[in-house]
């Protein structure tokens, strides 16, 4: 697919249907990301991959997160179970989740940019994943950022989660894209 018409064709997919995606296509995706621009070539990404019932261990995470935000925000059992029922489930809302976290750099500036390149693969993966035919969408909220998710992916002081791709072929259609003019968020700076 031609490039300008991937990325202005490019939307998040939400309904994908659950037929598997293959490895090869699913590596393609991940192959794409390491091409990312990376300032002093620190190469901050580290991708984990949920398919089929590999997709379980990350549902039980998500079930864990929701138990404890639960008790912290001192939810009902009845309502607790069914916010922990509902953050299981999304686990299995496609049939491959890859989750992007970006490492600590050895400095809050480092850090920061380590964040930023992660950003750009995921775009990256974005946009092969739309020319391969896949539909995709970026994921995140307050469970994705939670601590027992942190822990659940082994992160350290300065790591961070960026993304929860969902992948898979696509079960909707084509929305309208709204944007404003980018005009409108331009200042040129003429000679
Ligand atoms: C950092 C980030 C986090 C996002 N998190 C979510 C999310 O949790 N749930 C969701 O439905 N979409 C999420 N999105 C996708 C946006 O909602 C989506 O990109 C936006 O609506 C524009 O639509 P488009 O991607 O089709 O252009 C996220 C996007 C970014 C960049």
């Amino acid at each position: 697919m031609e490039l300008a018409r991937a990325i202005a064709s490019r939307q998040s997919i939400n309904r994908v249907r659950p037929d598997p995606v293959p490895d090869g296509v699913i590596e393609e995706v991940l192959e794409s990301a390491v091409h990312a621009p990376n300032h002093k070539i620190t190469e901050p990404w580290l991708f984990h991959v949920f398919t089929g019932k590999g997709r379980g261990e990350f549902a039980r995470a998500r079930a864990e997160t929701a138990r404890l935000q639960a008790e912290e925000e001192g939810e009902g059992e009845e309502m607790a179970a069914g916010r922990i029922s509902r953050e299981r489930k999304k686990a299995f809302r496609a049939p491959v989740v890859i989750t992007v976290v970006s490492r600590a750099g050895r400095d809050e500036v480092e850090t920061r940019e380590n964040y930023a390149a992660c950003s750009a693969a995921v775009q990256n993966m974005l946009l092969t994943a739309h020319s391969l035919g896949l539909g995709a969408i970026w994921r995140t909220g307050p469970v994705a950022y939670h601590e027992h998710m942190r822990a659940f992916f082994g992160l350290e002081e300065g790591d961070g989660i960026v993304a929860y791709l969902y992948l898979g072929y696509p079960d909707m259609g084509e929305r309208p894209r709204r944007r404003e003019a980018v005009a409108e968020k331009t200042v040129w700076h003429r000679g």
